[in-house]
């Protein structure tokens, strides 16, 4: 495990070597999520049928998982299946809502080797019974495990989930159980299908597309964007390290001044 492979710099602060690459320990982020795109034209560039290349991205998410786990990320949230993908051609969005199970049955003895806890964020009602039974015994057996949190946003919209969190203030307040002076942004954040979890330090988008296509709007308010040209399919330990490093690179400053 690369987790081995910290070691004492002479600085005497921590770093971890993976080939040529090194990721300091400090000012790790500590949720980053990804917006995993391009498998379709993976495949189209190597004349092949759009599903390989999501075959090929499943592949992918095995190996960013491992390493985002080995250097200590608390949580990994993956944009696996949008609102608005159900336009695909139904076979393309059969063979999407087939890999929750196949990943999660062939990577379940790692993920409880390594301690990781799956979770999911998106409408879970509205996916076939497949997907979804594969999804909540994945969480079932992973519920104790307390290293890193591999959250899937499946079926998930970031608008659906704004008005849906609206929706309920509404009826808490009309209950009577929340006044109208009590919603304030902590409330909203404790609606959301994120409430657990922090907000994300780092959002990265492969394929070259520079947009958010509806994911994570309200939590991304003061999140660090990191764009590539790699396809999704093609992203490796190398390059998710290299968005890590620039991360640290960044002063965030949250509106202020300094933010060293
Ligand atoms: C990302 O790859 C996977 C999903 C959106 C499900 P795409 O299927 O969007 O690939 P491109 O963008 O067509 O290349
Ligand atoms: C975003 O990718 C959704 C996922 C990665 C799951 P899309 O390929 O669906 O986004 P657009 O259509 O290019 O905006
Ligand atoms: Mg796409």
């Amino acid at each position: 495990m690369l987790k081995k492979l910290f070691s004492k710099s002479k600085k005497g602060k921590h770093s971890l070597e993976v080939k040529e690459s090194l990721v300091s320990n400090e000012c790790l982020p500590s949720h980053i999520a990804i917006i995993m795109d391009g498998n379709g034209r993976w495949a189209k560039k190597r004349a092949m049928p759009r599903i390989a290349g999501h075959h090929e991205g499943m592949q992918t998410v095995r190996r960013i998982a491992r390493v985002a786990d080995d250097i200590g990320i608390k949580v990994l949230t993956l944009y696996a299946f949008s609102t608005e993908n159900w336009k695909r051609p139904k076979s393309e969005v059969d063979y999407l809502m087939s890999l929750p199970q196949m990943f999660l049955n062939s990577f379940m003895p790692e993920l409880m080797e390594r301690n990781i806890r799956i979770e999911m964020i998106g409408d879970k009602e509205g996916l076939p019974s497949n997907t979804k039974k594969a999804l909540n015994e994945a969480m079932e057996k992973t519920k104790n495990n307390t290293g890193l949190i591999l959250n899937f946003a499946m079926n998930y919209g970031s608008r659906a989930e704004i008005v849906k969190a609206m929706k309920d203030i509404m009826v808490e307040v009309d209950d009577g159980k929340l006044t109208l002076d009590q919603v304030d942004e902590k409330t909203i954040d404790q609606y959301l299908l994120t409430s657990t979890l922090p907000e994300p330090d780092l959002l990265i988008r492969t394929s070259g597309e520079v947009r958010l296509s509806n994911f994570m709007l309200w939590q991304l308010a003061y999140t660090e964007f990191w764009f590539t040209d790699i396809l999704w399919p093609d992203f490796n330990q190398d390059t998710f390290l290299e968005a890590v490093r620039a991360y640290q690179q960044r002063n965030r400053r949250y509106g202020g001044l300094k933010g060293e």
